[in-house]
């Protein structure tokens, strides 16, 4: 904020924050910072460098003391903790709050009520752990303050993101021509990737999507497998595709697209297949349906969210045969990958596509001479999280990725076996990291999968998978070691045979 004289405002530590609040920010060991130049004496620096520090190192050792717990503590938060939220939540306090005390109070209340989603234990939905890179350079990310949207604010974060955009391309697979967008997750790269592909068939077809929006636009046909996943969904409801105007192929008994179900493809079809079922881990069969439909001119979208990533395992590549036809592919780096919260990732074949769809123009919007994120992505402002995907990857390199995919796959085949020693039925073919257990009964599994939370080994979740309730396993954290599943397997036999 800049205030009557240019002059930058700031939040204080004073016993009087009003004053406090009409004056400026950091103090220089020798000399006026510039930004106070020529100001008068009473008016200088309230707040010094250690001031501004200060509230880092405590966050930094609540971080790390976090971190050193974490394998320790119940998953789920007890709920005492969750209790104890009361102390942050209430009315905004009229007095400012010393900077120290924010950063205390987050770690006293907050800390205890979190789930230990980055500890070994976590099988809920498919989250990753943050890999301790992405976790470091998250950190400097935030001292770094980067706004991510154009090449002249921020050179280092606009270089590394085209840099882990290429390696996350070169590490799925896909056609050298590939470019896109990192984005929050695998919602907004489903809606990224649609929106080019609208882009693309309405311009074919004659109409301007973005600047003569779609009514009275020529008719697209959307193709959804039956169990795709809810996100690309409300995607299509978003970008005023409709959510129910869609055709849906029948799927097999993993939530396969049956190939001798689809309908017939032309140059106004959008197919939407899916790398890695949500509950199953099942991959629609891209070889045997993509050639037909690239034939016919159709655009093939692919939500791989962290099916994709198989393809950086030479043990596990095949699952992903085909999806290199593919005109877009929306993935996450917060789930295989490991990279923390948000992170996802939008790629397009033909990335004048992606650009026609979110590009942006104002006077004062200077564009460089490269690839300037904010014409690729929703978002203008953004925060650099491609440095994070930079850093994950560069941490785990080819070898680390694929190390990833291949652990993780072993434990839940450990996991599906354990549980079927012990008399429980597994309700997929765990062919990748995702596991479906049926405890009994539907009551019976849903008593189970709350003790098994309660219990705080381990957590895991619940769902419906075509008509049966189960409990769903996701193996999707680096940190997740051997020992880790067998605890949570003996956590998990002892509460289904206590239900
Ligand atoms: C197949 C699939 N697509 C999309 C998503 C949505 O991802 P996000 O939560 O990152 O938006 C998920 C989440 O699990 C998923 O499994």
């Amino acid at each position: 904020m800049s205030g009557a004289h240019g002059r930058i405002l700031c939040y204080g530590l004073t016993s009087n924050p009003y004053r406090r609040a009409r004056q400026v920010l950091i103090a220089r060991p020798s000399g006026p910072s510039p930004i106070i130049r020529g100001m008068e004496a009473s008016e200088k620096v309230l707040v010094t460098e250690t001031d501004r520090v200060a509230p880092l190192q405590a966050a930094a050792q609540a971080g790390m003391d976090y971190i050193r717990s974490i394998n320790h503590r119940s998953v789920a938060p007890r709920p005492e903790t969750v209790a104890s939220l009361a102390a942050l939540i209430g009315p905004l306090p009229d007095a400012p709050t010393d900077p120290v005390e924010v950063a205390r109070l987050l770690a006293q209340y907050g800390s205890p009520a979190t789930v230990a989603n980055g500890g070994g234990r976590y099988f809920g939905f498919v989250n990753g752990g943050c890999l301790p890179a992405a976790m470091a350079a998250a950190w400097l990310v935030n001292a770094w303050d980067q706004n991510a949207a154009m090449e002249c604010q921020s050179p280092t974060a606009i270089a590394l993101e085209n840099t882990a955009l290429e390696w996350t391309r070169d590490l799925l697979g896909l056609p050298e021509e590939t470019g896109g967008a990192v984005v929050t997750g695998a919602t907004m790269a489903n809606f990224s990737c649609l929106a080019a592909a609208r882009h693309a068939l309405l311009e074919r077809a004659g109409w301007d999507a973005e600047n003569d929006g779609l009514f009275g636009a020529p008719e697209l046909t959307v193709v959804i497998g039956n169990e795709a996943h809810s996100s690309l969904i409300k995607a299509l409801g978003m970008l005023g595709l409709g959510r129910k105007r869609v055709v849906r192929v029948p799927v097999d008994g993993q939530g396969r697209m049956r190939d001798d179900a689809l309908p017939h493809f032309n140059d106004r079809t959008i197919l939407c297949l899916q790398a890695g079922n949500v509950n199953t881990g099942a991959f629609d069969p891209a070889a045997a349906i993509c050639p037909e439909a690239r034939a016919a001119g159709a655009w093939i979208h692919v939500d791989g969210a962290f099916g994709l990533w198989a393809a950086a395992s030479p043990a596990y590549r095949r699952f992903t045969h085909g999806y290199e036809l593919a005109d877009s592919w929306a993935t996450d780096a917060h789930k295989w990958p490991n990279v923390g919260y948000d992170c996802g990732i939008a790629l397009v074949r033909e990335p004048a596509t992606l650009r026609a769809a979110m590009e942006v123009q104002a006077a004062y919007l200077h564009q460089g001479e490269g690839r300037e994120p904010s014409q690729f992505n929703p978002e203008l402002s953004r925060r650099a999280r491609g440095v994070e995907l930079w850093a994950g990857l560069r941490s785990l390199g080819r070898a680390g990725m694929a190390e990833i995919v291949e652990r993780t796959s072993a434990h839940a085949r450990r996991f599906a076996a354990g549980l079927r020693a012990a008399g429980f039925r597994v309700l997929n073919d765990v062919a990748i990291n995702q596991v479906l257990v049926d405890f009994g009964a539907p009551e019976k599994t849903l008593r189970t999968v709350a003790a098994i939370q309660q219990e705080g080994t381990c957590w895991c979740g619940s769902t419906v998978w075509q008509g049966h309730t189960a409990m769903r396993i996701s193996v999707s954290s680096w940190a997740t070691t051997e020992e880790d599943v067998d605890r949570s397997l003996a956590a998990m036999i002892a509460a289904a045979k206590k239900e």
